[in-house]
């Protein structure tokens, strides 16, 4: 049991750890060889690597079983029941398979079912006893099959665990990179947007123009007129293409240096725009990535946007704090209120919905209380961590 359990401690890859465990159970059942068969999944017995005290050239390498059914031949018998005759020092039923399939040499053999509960992962085998295997042989060998059967499942769960966290790291990291796409906030979209309304469409019509001038200078007085009209509707297509780009075009990626600052320079000029008076109370003691500031930002500004935009309220608060392994922000305001549940919803408006989804894409929540004359409370936080 003590070298079976020793596989959970070391560093053995599986082969070396199926060795040593061989040259352990050949020493305590008194053998010279010992071997571990797999039961496959089509019902085929196949060798463990590495078997012990056998030589590299040996049949037991290339020797297959095909299994039938329970009860029907001796390995069946201990693979399935784990029953074996012992007739004056071996089992002769085993001894002739072993000998009909290549291991001509084999003097004597035990085996017993390697097993964890009630799965059948296969034998385990001991050959060569020098004065024959006795019942208390066998009993060591049952232990070793129970022991090692453990220590598979065991491994088993180990690799699944394995194979769990590392598809755990794939999903983390599409996450993230959802989320600092998101907290760029679509200006990909835009960059592509504005990049083919300037090299195209934009180049296209500084051709036309050139071609039109051309054509101007080239045709008789008569058609003067209309040329002029047609080179005045391009200019406008030009110009209304242009301020289009100016509009599109992403701003340089301004993440705040100070997120007070960028949040108070919105509340003033609301205060100006819509005479709503802002209060304000920021509290960042812990330092708050770039990518989650702008999520955050975002949130705040939407936020910000309806108390503007559907509120009219006298005033408008937002509290942000660090705590929590996280950020904490509140914005509310002391307007007309709405029903919550009617709003969330509305097509075509997205506000409220779009909070909550960056809230909770960054691992966070977000809340929004509100009832009509009572004023309106958006709160949410999200994890300091992307
Ligand atoms: N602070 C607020 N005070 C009063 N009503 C609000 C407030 N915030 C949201 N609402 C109500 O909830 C509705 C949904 O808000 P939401 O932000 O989802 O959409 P929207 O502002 O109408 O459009 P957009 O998609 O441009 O944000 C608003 O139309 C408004 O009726
Ligand atoms: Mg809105």
């Amino acid at each position: 049991m003590a070298a079976v359990s020793s596989y959970l401690d070391s560093d053995d890859d599986l082969p070396g750890f199926f060795a040593r465990l061989g040259a352990t159970i050949a020493e305590l059942s008194h053998a010279r060889r010992a071997a571990f068969w797999r039961l496959g999944p089509r019902g085929t017995l196949t060798l463990q690597p590495m078997p012990y005290g056998f030589a590299k050239d040996s049949p037991i390498f290339r020797m297959r079983h095909e299994l039938g059914a329970a009860g029907l031949g001796e390995i069946e018998r201990v693979v399935f029941e784990d029953q074996l005759d012992l007739v004056r020092g071996t089992a002769p039923a085993l001894d002739a398979i072993w000998r009909k399939s290549g291991l001509g040499d084999v003097k004597n053999s035990i085996a017993a079912a390697w097993i964890a509960g009630e799965r059948r992962i296969g034998a385990v085998v001991v050959y060569d006893s020098q004065n024959g295997f006795t019942a208390s042989d066998l009993c060591v060998l049952r232990l070793a099959g129970m022991a090692t059967g453990l220590v598979w499942q065991y491994k088993e769960s180990e690799d699944e665990l394995g194979h769990t966290a590392v598809r755990l790291e794939e999903a983390m990291s599409a996450r993230r990179h959802l989320l600092n796409n998101i907290a760029a906030g679509g200006d990909e979209a835009r960059r592509r947007f504005a990049s083919a309304l300037h090299d195209d469409s934009l180049q296209l019509l500084t051709g036309a123009e050139l071609q039109l001038e051309r054509i101007r200078t080239e045709t008789n007085i008569n058609n003067i007129v209309q040329l002029d009209q047609l080179r005045n509707t391009l200019r406008k297509v030009e110009d209304s293409l242009r301020r289009l780009l100016t509009n599109v075009s992403p701003e340089p990626l301004q993440l705040p240096s100070d997120m007070r600052e960028a949040i108070s320079e919105r509340l003033e000029s609301m205060r100006v725009r819509a005479g709503i008076e802002p209060h304000i109370d920021i509290r960042l003691s812990e330092e708050v990535p770039q990518a989650i500031q702008a999520i955050a930002l975002k949130n705040i500004s939407e936020a910000l946007n309806n108390v503007e935009k559907h509120a009219r309220a006298t005033r408008v608060t937002v509290v942000a704090a660090t705590g929590d392994g996280g950020l904490r922000v509140e914005v509310s305001d002391d307007g007309t209120g709405f029903v919550v549940a009617e709003s969330a919803r509305v097509p075509g408006h997205i506000g409220l919905v779009a909070m909550r989804e960056r809230a909770q894409l960054a691992g966070g929540w977000c809340r929004v209380q509100s009832d009509p004359g009572t004023g309106t409370k958006v709160e949410f936080w999200v994890p300091r961590s992307l």
